[in-house]
């Protein structure tokens, strides 16, 4: 998407030394545009750890680039294989709820494990992390074809005043290589011409929704609107919401999603104003593997100083200010569940399906029973990495 004009990936190897990996460090937006210069796989843990980058699909292929600067690094080693394991360990380490990041170090694994030489294996990490980052990009694209329909419909019952659509957290072109998930359908909306704005889930403690939804859609030209986190229940009993839209850091096969804190709670608010409730989503945000979304999938707990302090611009700096009482506890739950029933739809780069085991294996059929073993299992095997559940009926 677009800077000040400028395109822009939120990651890409450098254009003359593709041995650095260039990304927008997402610390110091919506103030500052920096980007940061990543030369080694422990510096990519730390970026992708300390959300230099976030966002299910930019987690995964920040990990992607990750396992190729582990290659080089690895050419030194005593034993290429062993560092390239502790790699990738490393890399799993770093978040636990976005599925996109052992997604895609198993499909590294997978295919510098085929690969003979170490020149060919760093070359064929180096391709299989564009791949990554390229298809990335192209299926949030198709998202957004699929899904501007949905908003088409919402357009033609509002005779000419703006399609209201409720997001939460960041689920734009900043949590991706590019276009984003939730955030597709509204670009592409608003790239025809069809009238729409954006309610913003401010989105505590990290405040993805205020400082990096808001920017995005500010740089691209859509109107839209921060609210405090709560604020949505009250927008939808009022009419003042026609949609949410929202993405996910992993779905299970049958359509529990696990997405941002503070999800859940407005998908209950919308069932019960009636309000359809869209997931977006990828298919590399699915997991084969996992029926029970509110028991399997585990939540990250961060440090309670995200919550106990909030941090802005000020006279020209960016500046941290306590807010909590110095003697209180805080708790830091990163993502909730919300179960299938709750959602309306799930919008894939495969068309859009309703959140049910059967209708996801409709549009995704490869994964329907035994063919639902992943490159994680594959490359246990290999003896490279622990080998993940297979699915149970
Ligand atoms: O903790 P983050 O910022 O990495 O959380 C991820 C998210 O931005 C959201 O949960 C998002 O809605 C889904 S990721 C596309």
């Amino acid at each position: 998407m677009n800077v000040r004009g400028q395109h822009y990936r939120t990651i890409w190897p450098n254009e003359t030394d593709s041995r650095v990996i260039q990304l927008i460090d997402q610390r110091f937006l919506p103030h500052r545009f920096v980007i940061e210069e990543v030369r080694t796989v422990g510096e990519m843990a730390s970026a992708i750890k300390e959300m230099h980058v976030r966002g299910a699909g930019l987690i995964g292929a920040a990990a992607g680039y990750g396992m190729y600067l582990a290659t080089l690094g690895a050419a030194s080693a005593s034993s290429f294989d062993d560092e390239l394991a502790d790699a990738a360990a490393q890399l799993k380490a770093t978040r636990p709820t976005a599925v996109n990041l052992a997604w895609a170090i198993e499909r590294q694994l997978k295919s510098i494990g085929a690969a003979q030489s170490v020149e060919e294996k760093q070359r064929t990490a180096f391709n299989t992390a564009q791949q990554i980052a390229d298809e990335d990009a192209e299926y949030c694209r198709r998202i957004g074809e699929h899904g501007v329909e949905l908003i088409r419909r919402l357009s033609k019952e509002k005779i000419g005043t703006p399609v209201n659509v409720l997001t939460h957290c960041n689920a734009g072109w900043l949590a991706f290589v590019d276009h984003g998930s939730a955030t597709s359908p509204i670009y592409a909306a608003h790239d025809e011409g069809i009238p729409i704005h954006v309610w913003v889930d401010e989105t505590r403690p990290r405040s993805q929704g205020s400082k990096l939804t808001a920017w995005e859609l500010g740089e691209h030209g859509v109107p839209h609107t921060v609210i405090a986190d709560n604020a949505g229940g009250h927008l939808m009993q009022h009419g003042k919401v026609d949609a949410v839209m929202v993405g996910t850091d992993r779905t299970t096969y049958t359509g529990d999603v696990a997405n941002k804190i503070g999800t859940y709670l407005k998908a209950l608010a919308a069932k019960d104003n009636g309000i359809p409730f869209y997931v977006a989503l990828p298919s590399s945000s699915f997991d084969w593997n996992i029926r029970d979304g509110l028991k399997e999938i585990p939540i990250e707990e961060r440090g309670s100083e995200e919550v106990n302090y909030a941090d802005g611009w000020h006279n020209g700096e960016q500046v941290e200010v306590r807010v909590t009482p110095q003697t209180s506890a805080a708790a830091n739950f990163g993502f909730d569940v919300t179960p299938r029933q709750l959602v309306t739809g799930l919008i894939t780069e495969r068309g859009i399906c309703e959140a049910n085991e059967e209708s996801i294996l409709q549009l995704f059929p490869e994964h329907r029973g035994g063919s639902t073993r992943n490159a994680a299992d594959e490359v246990g095997e290999a003896g490279l990495s622990e080998s993940r559940p297979t699915r149970r009926e």
